[in-house]
């Protein structure tokens, strides 16, 4: 049924008026409480076994929206009626922005990919706390909350602001953000906004973790919100060993691995070669073995020190059972749901109750890492 409609109708328009299409029937729905409730009871039914407890919370399974698909945090609760454990909405900057001048996003269809070069396009965090705080006040007043997703809010850097004040932004975003996360990331890995990336040195990462640590602890002293890092697939393994270490000596939360890539070689990309070489980050399939490389390297520095998030190329219940195995405690995706549709989420989440029930482990967090501790008794 998606398929056909993917055929038909979203595949023939530009990516992005897709995107806002779509997104905007997922937000229409999630508005009519009749509606939204008979949509969750088919996409987002409950599986007890799949529960899981990470960075504090409670959560109704493993599997979470990565960011960038909601950047304004104004879908949280229809994505939740689509099945999603937990929404990471951003990646919200300390000023709004509009992002790059479009065509921005592109689809290789025939890998299973897109192209995207958005650059941060955001309302910026104080419109998006005020978003995120007229939110809470509803739920606050007794609107029935349904599903009720952990969220997550990343925070980069506004592409105006030189690098030298990239800390002072990320403070302003924590500062206004922090109270309504569930959880916190430090976004230094997309590759869209020039010089972020560079903020994965240890030497320039280390006073901003602990600058957002600061700002986070002051904004909301009532409560500790646990701070990850956002890592991306292009590092060099030792900058990405540089970085558990860095995680393990600051008491950082976690690590999520991975943002898109800036490669194109090697990975068997078919589709259009004037699609491929469009300058943006790379995700979906052909991002898979990367990102789970970077996994099952982070899980081997750190163990269960520090909380990681395996995210690139998940497409399958196989792909998340083997993150999950390779060490993530949570899996994010993106791009497969533009591929799979609606109905991603609950087809992931039946597959992965029947691996699990399937292999020697009770619950979902005695199989995380377990490949590698597999691997050290062998
Ligand atoms: C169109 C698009 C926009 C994205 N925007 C962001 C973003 O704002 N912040 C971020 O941390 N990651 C962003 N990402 C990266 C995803 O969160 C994810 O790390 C990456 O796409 C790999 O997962 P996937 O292969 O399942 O898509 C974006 C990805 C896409 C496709």
């Amino acid at each position: 049924m998606y398929s056909l409609l993917f055929k038909t109708v979203f595949a023939r328009m530009d990516p992005e008026a897709a995107h806002r299409l779509a997104f905007g029937l997922i937000r229409l729905a999630a508005r009519l409480p009749l509606v939204r409730g008979v949509i969750a009871a088919r996409f987002a039914p409950r599986r007890e076994e799949l529960g899981v407890r990470a960075l504090g919370r409670s959560m109704p399974g493993p599997f979470g929206l990565a960011a960038g698909f909601d950047k304004n945090a104004e879908g949280i609760d229809g994505l939740a009626m689509l099945g999603f454990d937990h929404v990471e909405v951003g990646t919200v900057t300390g000023q709004a922005q509009p992002g790059n001048p479009r065509k921005r996003l592109f689809r290789l269809l025939p890998d299973r990919a897109l192209i995207n070069r958005m650059g941060f396009n955001n309302d910026g965090s104080a419109a998006v706390g005020a978003r995120l705080a007229a939110r809470a006040r509803r739920r606050g007043s007794g609107r029935p909350a349904g599903r009720t997703p952990v969220v997550g809010v990343n925070i980069g850097k506004t592409k105006a602001v030189p690098e030298e004040e990239a800390a002072a932004d990320y403070v302003t975003s924590a500062r206004r953000l922090a109270a309504y996360a569930d959880y916190l990331v430090v976004n230094v890995s997309s590759p869209n906004t020039p010089g972020l990336r560079a903020l994965q040195a240890t030497e320039s990462l280390r006073p901003l973790l602990g600058a957002v640590r600061e700002a986070a602890d002051e904004a909301v002293p009532d409560r500790r919100v646990p701070l990850l890092v956002k890592i991306a697939p292009d590092l060099a393994d030792e900058d990405v060993d540089a970085v558990a270490d860095l995680a393990v000596e600051l008491g950082l939360d976690g690590i999520i691995a991975t943002n898109t890539t800036i490669a194109r070689d090697g990975l068997g990309l078919s589709g259009d070669p004037s699609i491929a070489s469009e300058t943006g980050g790379l995700s979906g399939a052909p991002l898979r073995e990367r990102s789970l490389e970077v996994l099952r390297r982070l899980y081997a520095r750190v163990g269960d020190r520090v909380t990681l998030v395996g995210v690139g190329g998940v497409t399958t219940a196989d792909d998340l059972w083997q993150r999950i195995l390779a060490g993530a405690t949570l899996v994010q995706g993106y791009s497969a749901f533009v591929y799979e549709g609606p109905g991603w989420a609950r087809k992931l989440h039946a597959g992965l109750a029947e691996r699990l029930a399937a292999s020697p482990y009770a619950t979902l967090a005695e199989a995380v890492g377990a490949e590698n501790r597999k691997a050290e008794a062998a």
